[in-house]
């Protein structure tokens, strides 16, 4: 300690009441020397759907396979004939369809007095909660002189009957009709069921139950408690739509946003890349009907005041699978993706794009400022992309930042490679991804110390810590693995002049519907929860401020995995008068410290402190204890601006301390 900072103490401490000196660790936190500014997206969320996390999870529609899209036309139907009517017909059509896009739709052929029984599986089951309304919609057209009518009724799993409503009049046109269901109980695995009974030819489309209760009570919306979950991380962006998602096995399968937009009956589905990826995790089912597409997206981010990130397909595909390649005298398409986006996005009214959007509800722009570059791209094929997407929008759109890709790793071969190609060619974020064991977390807390402060900034786009390894199954949302990022985030935080944007990755899990692990958020067909990982995010998130400041630890050697002890980074709230103080304690006892606040005349009396900790490493959050390794609040009366503080083994710690200069 130095000797100036001792008789400091030594004469405040007995005015201040402060416990005297007798901790061997001591953070220094230069509070009257604040920093570079921390930008508000410093924490974010990355949406991927994957693990279900938007059909059958965020994008709440019950029906799966609405539009008989499917490879399987049928997947996810069963047919069979109601008791006492003649068996009718039912085919696959596709004359005269009721959207190009949407080509195929389902012919029921009734003899007289005939019926035909339609039951949808859903997502793991048809859930509906006991005395919610779902809305049940059809897109019919029937040509009989007497029209058959449509019965629609939940099933739940014991058989019983939850909740029915019939249509009548059907029309000889294509003609969307809706009727509402309220179920009497709730069931998780309730099924559908759509019985067509009367006479001569009716053809069905865009069979959707969809719940009235979502996020704002918008018809068509977002499942309103996993909404909330993202909503109570304040995350300071939303990059979207993925992750490999973007690039596709092949070209032809990538994600093209303007398809994702319009009416959604003219969203042409898609299937989605994590269907087959991984041979133990095979999900047949899996595709992307486009229900939360490009328009949605920005209004989530809207919704949760986040700046949206869309991440476009610079004309590669993913490069764990084919890697297919548009040659670049063919890019021009891909080109005009992104501008025709930044118009769709900011352009006004009387663009064409800027009218889509008009046109979808939203005359205002949604004021985007980035737009990533390719997903996870490497080798000198996409620094050749990279830079014909660059001169373009650099020239066409100075006002918007590019964020070009590291590849899928945070230090081999192909990230050196990319690294200072991405500086020559003044990219302005570089996405880095690293998914590693906790360990890798804990020793890499440093990692942007040294970075140059010249270069592009960082966006640590992708991270987790894997409790196995990459793509295990065995991977586990364990305290260990969230203290190992909190341990790393300090690190980030620390440096928030280069990082200027993170998110963990995945965000979301369905449980028995998952690819991929860990996830951030899991969530059932009803409920949902956030993990140890989310509860690190969160903290940072809420508690982020306005600037860094300087902290030093002295008296122990730098906390590493082998070496474990205190991580520590602060920074300013400037609006709230308050400094912000975040301590991760990674031994496996406590750790007391003595915390100096330089500069600092007064501290309030009202200090909190909020502790996230588990006396075991292996906790985990579950659908039944979701709060296990929670946040836990405590007001607290800061002796002055030297004082002493003890911190719990294995523990995160952020300490709001008013302070006055
Ligand atoms: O987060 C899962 C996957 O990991 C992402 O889709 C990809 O970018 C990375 O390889």
């Amino acid at each position: 300690m130095r000797p100036v900072i001792l008789l400091l103490v030594a004469v405040l401490s007995p005015l201040l009441g402060a416990a005297p000196s007798r901790a061997a660790v001591r953070i220094e936190v230069a509070a009257d020397r604040p920093g570079a500014a921390v930008s508000p997206t410093m924490w974010g969320v990355f949406f991927e759907d994957i693990n279900y996390g938007a059909d059958g999870g965020l994008y709440p529609e019950r029906v799966k396979n609405r539009s008989f899209e499917f490879a399987d036309p049928m997947m996810g139907w069963t047919i069979s004939t109601p008791v006492g009517k003649g068996m009718g017909a039912v085919t696959v059509a596709s004359t005269s369809p009721l959207h190009a896009k949407n080509p195929k739709f389902l012919r029921l052929e009734l003899p007289q007095n005939g019926g035909v029984r339609l039951a949808n599986e859903g997502f793991f089951g048809v859930a509906v909660e006991k005395g919610e309304r779902y809305r049940f919609s059809i897109a019919c057209r029937c040509d009989a002189a007497v029209p058959p009518e449509i019965e629609v009724t939940i099933l739940g799993k014991e058989g019983r009957p939850l909740g029915s409503g019939v249509i009548r009049g059907l029309q000889p046109g294509w003609k969307s009709r809706e009727v509402m269901v309220r179920s009497t109980a709730t069931d998780p695995k309730a099924r559908l069921v759509v019985t067509v009974t009367g006479t001569g030819n009716v053809d069905l489309d865009m069979v959707s139950l969809f719940p009235v209760k979502t996020w704002k009570d918008r018809a068509g919306g977002l499942r309103s408690d996993m909404v909330q979950l993202l909503a109570d991380l304040k995350p300071g962006f939303i990059r979207f739509p993925g992750g490999c998602i973007v690039e596709g096995h092949h070209l032809a399968l990538r994600y093209q946003w303007k398809e994702t937009i319009g009416p959604i009956s003219e969203r042409k589905l898609l299937v989605n890349r994590w269907n087959s990826e991984f041979k133990h995790r095979p999900a047949p089912d899996y595709y992307q009907s486009f229900g939360l597409g490009f328009f949605e997206y920005f209004q989530l981010c809207e919704d949760l005041g986040s700046e949206p990130l869309p991440i476009l397909n610079c004309g590669m595909a993913c490069q764990f699978n084919t890697g297919e390649l548009v040659p670049m005298n063919e890019l021009e398409p891909y080109l005009q993706d992104a501008l025709d986006l930044i118009e769709f996005a900011n352009g006004p009214t009387s663009s064409p794009w800027g009218q889509r959007r008009a046109a979808m509800g939203h005359p205002e722009p949604f004021g985007l400022k980035m737009i990533g570059i390719g997903n996870e791209q490497w080798g000198p094929q996409y620094v050749e992309r990279y830079a014909a997407f660059s001169k373009v929008l650099k020239a066409r759109h100075p006002e918007i930042r590019l964020i070009a890709s590291a590849g899928p790793r945070p230090a081999d071969d192909l990230f050196h490679f990319l690294w200072p190609k991405l500086r020559e060619l003044r990219a302005d974020i570089v996405d880095e991804h690293c998914y590693d064991r906790p360990a890798w977390f804990f020793d890499s807390a440093s990692r942007y110390d040294g970075y140059d402060r010249a270069g592009p900034k960082v966006f640590m786009g992708e991270y987790a810590a894997q409790s196995d390894k990459v793509v295990s199954v065995l991977n586990r949302n364990n305290w260990e693995c969230a203290l190992a990022e909190a341990a790393f985030m300090t690190g980030l935080e620390r440096n928030a002049d280069v990082v200027v944007t993170s998110s963990y990755a995945p965000l979301f899990g369905h449980e028995e519907g998952w690819q991929w692990r860990p996830n951030l958020i899991w969530a059932d067909n009803l409920r949902s929860y956030g993990t140890p990982n989310y509860y690190v995010q969160q903290l940072f998130s809420r508690n982020r401020g306005d600037r860094m400041v300087p902290v030093a630890i002295q008296g122990q050697v730098p906390a590493t995995a082998a070496a474990p002890g205190l991580y520590a980074s602060a920074t300013r709230d400037d609006s709230a008068g308050e400094l912000i103080l975040k301590v991760v304690n990674s031994a496996p006892g406590a750790v007391k410290a003595e915390i100096a606040l330089t500069g600092i005349r007064r501290v309030g009396r009202a200090g909190k402190a909020i502790i996230l900790r588990s006396d075991d490493l292996r906790a985990e959050n579950s659908l039944e204890q979701p709060q296990r390794v929670a946040p836990v609040t405590e007001t607290w009366r800061p002796t002055g601006p030297v004082f002493i503080r003890e911190f719990p083994k294995w523990s995160m710690t952020v300490l709001r301390l008013p302070v006055k200069r």
